[in-house]
């Protein structure tokens, strides 16, 4: 396997690279500066060139609410990069995982979201994700789409790191409590990405149990004082996400079902993912 990892700078291209370091998996990393996704000639060229096998795209526009601004700029990666690699990897008969998002659900569904229900974007993120996922899959019915959420991990500076950070300087937290989802360890979510690169159709992966920031914020708080990891937050307060006014709206419920992806693979609690992250870091 020669695996091209394009927007390999960012938080899952970071731990992905780690993982198949350690798994002596062969692999070629490219930024943004290197390989521009939304360049088709360049995109093919490359792939030719390198004589890649396999491709897990995690080159994304992941900034949710400057993307109510930057509408263009949203699509060009979300929707257009992904058309151009899932382009490029039917024509070279390529492995191809892409990743995607929760944000694609509008959140107003009572139980967890199955791959196959309706996707109803709130924001201008989702609608250009979702916008990609169905181009990848018109371009390549073999490829594959792996929807997440919340990812973490010790590479890079993520949502865990944010709270741990606000619990080390503030004595008081409020923290959003309606809203629901799933965490997922980027470690975990890197293996389940390569392990489907044989696959096709659309799969979800996060860590088991739906959590508000609230539960979300109070978990790393134990975990951390557990520890010994000095922190000055004497209460966190749960509240509502409306507080937070941010430009872009984001589901109530986030919360992705597994269940397809558990035939597959197990899936480890958010708590020992937690906990492996809050030992390594
Ligand atoms: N992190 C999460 O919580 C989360 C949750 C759900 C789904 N996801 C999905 O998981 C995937 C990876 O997310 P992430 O958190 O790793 O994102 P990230 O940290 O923002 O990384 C995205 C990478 O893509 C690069 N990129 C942007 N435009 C590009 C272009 N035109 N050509 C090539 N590379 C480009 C970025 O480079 P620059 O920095 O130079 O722009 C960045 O290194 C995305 O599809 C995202 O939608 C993430």
């Amino acid at each position: 396997m020669r695996l091209w990892i394009p927007g390999s700078g960012g938080v899952l291209g970071t731990l992905l690279q780690a993982l198949c370091q350690q798994q002596g998996i062969c692999f070629v990393p490219t930024t943004r500066a290197d390989i521009d996704v939304t360049d088709i000639s360049s995109v093919f060229r490359f792939a030719q060139d390198q004589k890649v096998t396999h491709i897990i795209n995690c080159a994304a526009y992941t900034a949710v609410d400057l993307a109510e601004k930057e509408k263009e700029k949203a699509f060009a990666v979300n929707a257009l990069g992904p058309e151009n690699l899932g382009k490029v990897s039917a024509t070279l008969g390529l492995g191809f995982v892409h990743l995607s998002t929760n944000f694609i659900f509008d959140g107003q569904k009572e139980a967890a979201y199955e791959e196959a229900d309706e996707a109803r974007p709130l924001s201008v993120y989702g609608e250009s994700k979702w916008e990609g996922e169905k181009r990848v899959l018109e371009q390549n019915p073999h490829a594959c789409v792996l929807r997440t959420s919340w990812v973490f991990g010790k590479e890079a500076k993520n949502f865990v790191s944010s709270i741990l950070e606000t619990l080390k300087k503030e004595t008081v937290v409020r923290a959003a409590d309606d809203q629901v989802g799933r965490v997922t360890y980027g470690k975990d979510l890197a293996e389940a990405a390569l392990s489907l690169l044989s696959k096709n159709g659309v799969y979800h992966f996060a860590n088991l149990g739906s959590l508000s920031r609230f539960q979300i914020a109070c978990g790393i708080k134990e975990e951390a004082e557990k520890r010994g990891i000095p922190l000055a937050v004497q209460e966190i307060i749960p509240v509502s996400a409306k507080e937070f006014s941010m430009p872009a709206k984001r589901p109530q419920n986030g919360v992705l079902s597994t269940q397809k992806i558990e035939k597959l693979m197990e899936i480890r609690s958010w708590k020992n993912a937690l906990t492996e992250y809050l030992d390594e870091i």
